[in-house]
């Protein structure tokens, strides 16, 4: 009994000394912890966040805390920070103290094997075979099969009754050729199925995550299953013909027959279901904001036009021939253009990490588990980096921003191996839109809605015209 009863006053001596070490490091962290408000229980700071405009928000608490800040966005609490310093920490110089994440439903959607959720070997792995897709080696030979989907976008404009939905039709362009860098120009009667199917997933994909029949969220996970089927007998056919066929799966099967890590069909299904995410909002969203800055701001409309018609000139002289890599390469001023529309839409304004241990940051502590956003429009909206930032000045650009201050496609392990093939499908499509159409904007003059990344209200719809072209 009297053994029984020291254990017992030990063991309670232990525990007590324990919880008051904890209790001791808990507030230690607390007092540690980045200036900033947590806002209301729970719900935190979430409406504002999403209801504010992005550069309101932000900027506010820039001022009243400066450039590391805490918050609490969705119940979870998180560190938001906005120097080229902290960020560079984050993304390069640390970047295996805080990982990717990303919400449960999200991940359920696209994918577990998709390269986003991952880290390490098999996160390099996938990185290398994708790059191998998109570099400029690999995207240079598809230059006319990009221009065909471009022509066919404006053509199909030209045609339809006015109003037009901007974003609609870009969204469907840079599905396109999303579709095209993953599956090749081969035509297979699995890829009908693929859109069809990708289009329902898409719609749930920023519902609720309520899993109950008739929930957009339930019904995209259905076609997500029905999705993987497809995909499974395109790949098993491809595999069985001997014929991998071009894009990113041709890649990707090659590698599988090369035994690159035991690479397997759900992981190869995955990861094209996962660039094909990452590249189609995407590019959809900032193509919509360069048919709004270039109606806003009539000169530099005027400058691409010069520069494209100058091009145009000569691809007539030398008996009309097709767009190639090499005149995409001496757009240089329509490439200003798009750098500072990056810059000004900033249309991913942040991203989001997590912290895998308690990380001592700046004189500050992240708690384990607390998220980390670098902000990406902060920073590109700061006047110490760039000058006026809410002036529209593609004239920036003639020099290179300071390191670190200019992070459109991410930065680290996992920025966007898709960035030369976003601009190589806008620049194209600036060159046929800029020498022959016109367009004018309706609707409110700076209204912005998410779908799911901020783009001008209502989709930007515009009158479209066809423009007297001087070389035809
Ligand atoms: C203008 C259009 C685009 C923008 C602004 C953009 C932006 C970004 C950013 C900021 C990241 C880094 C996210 C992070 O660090 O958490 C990223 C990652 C990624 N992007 Fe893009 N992207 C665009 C187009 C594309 C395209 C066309 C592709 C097609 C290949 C693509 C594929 C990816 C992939 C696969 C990742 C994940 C990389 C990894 O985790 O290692 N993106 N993108």
């Amino acid at each position: 009994m009297e053994i029984i009863i020291a254990v017992l006053i030990l063991l309670s001596g232990y525990l007590f000394l324990r919880w008051q070490w904890s209790g001791r490091k808990h507030e230690g962290l607390l007092r540690r912890l980045p200036p900033g408000s947590m806002g209301w229980p729970y719900v935190g700071e979430t409406l504002k966040f999403y209801t504010q405009h992005p550069n309101t928000f932000f900027s506010k608490r820039r001022k009243r805390y400066g450039d590391i800040f805490k918050s609490n966005i969705l119940g979870c609490p998180c560190v938001m920070v906005s120097s080229p310093e902290a960020i560079k920490v984050v993304l390069v110089s640390q970047a295996h103290l805080f990982k990717p994440t990303y919400p449960p439903s999200k991940e359920r959607m696209i994918g577990p094997n998709a390269v986003f959720f991952h880290q390490g070997d098999y996160h390099s792995m996938l990185k290398k075979l994708i790059l191998t897709s998109f570099l400029p080696a690999a995207i240079k030979g598809s230059v006319q099969q990009i221009e065909n989907e471009a022509l066919k976008l404006l053509h199909a404009w030209e045609m339809a009754a006015n109003p037009l939905h901007a974003l609609e039709g870009m969204s469907q362009y840079a599905f396109d050729v999303a579709m095209l860098s993953v599956f090749g120009d081969k035509q297979e009667v699995e890829i009908e199925g693929i859109k069809y199917l990708y289009q329902i997933l898409e719609k749930g994909y920023n519902s609720m995550p309520l899993d109950f029949p008739g929930t957009p969220f339930h019904k995209a996970m259905k076609a997500r299953k029905k999705l993987n089927k497809t995909m499974m007998k395109l790949i098993e056919k491809r595999r069985s013909s001997g014929e991998y066929g071009g894009g990113l799966v041709g890649v990707m099967l090659r590698a599988q027959r090369e035994n690159v890590r035991n690479l397997s069909d759900d992981q190869i299904a995955d990861n094209i279901i996962g660039v094909i995410f990452a590249a189609h909002d995407t590019t959809a969203s900032v193509l919509t904001w360069l048919l709004k800055y270039l109606h806003d701001n009539a000169d530099v409309l005027d400058c691409v036009t010069k520069e494209q018609e100058e091009l145009q000139r000569k691809l007539r002289l030398q008996g009309l021939r097709r767009l190639t890599w090499d005149d995409t390469r001496q757009m240089s001023y329509t490439t200003r253009v798009i750098q500072e529309t990056l810059r000004s839409a900033s249309i991913l304004s942040f991203t989001f990490r997590e912290a895998v241990e308690d990380v001592e940051f700046q004189g500050f502590v992240i708690p384990k588990g607390w998220k980390v956003l670098p902000l990406f429009r902060t920073m590109h909206h700061s006047p110490d980096f760039f000058p006026q930032p809410q002036k529209f000045d593609p004239s920036r650009f003639t020099v290179s921003p300071r390191p670190n201050t200019y992070m459109p496609f991410g930065h680290g392990v996992h920025s966007c191996p898709g960035s030369e093939l976003a601009k190589l499908e806008m620049l194209i499509l600036l060159h046929h839109l800029t020498t022959n159409y016109r367009w004018k904007v309706f609707g409110e003059e700076d209204a912005i809605q998410y779908g799911p990344f901020p783009v001008p209200k209502g989709g930007l719809p515009i009158h479209f015209y066809r423009r007297v072209n001087v070389y035809e």
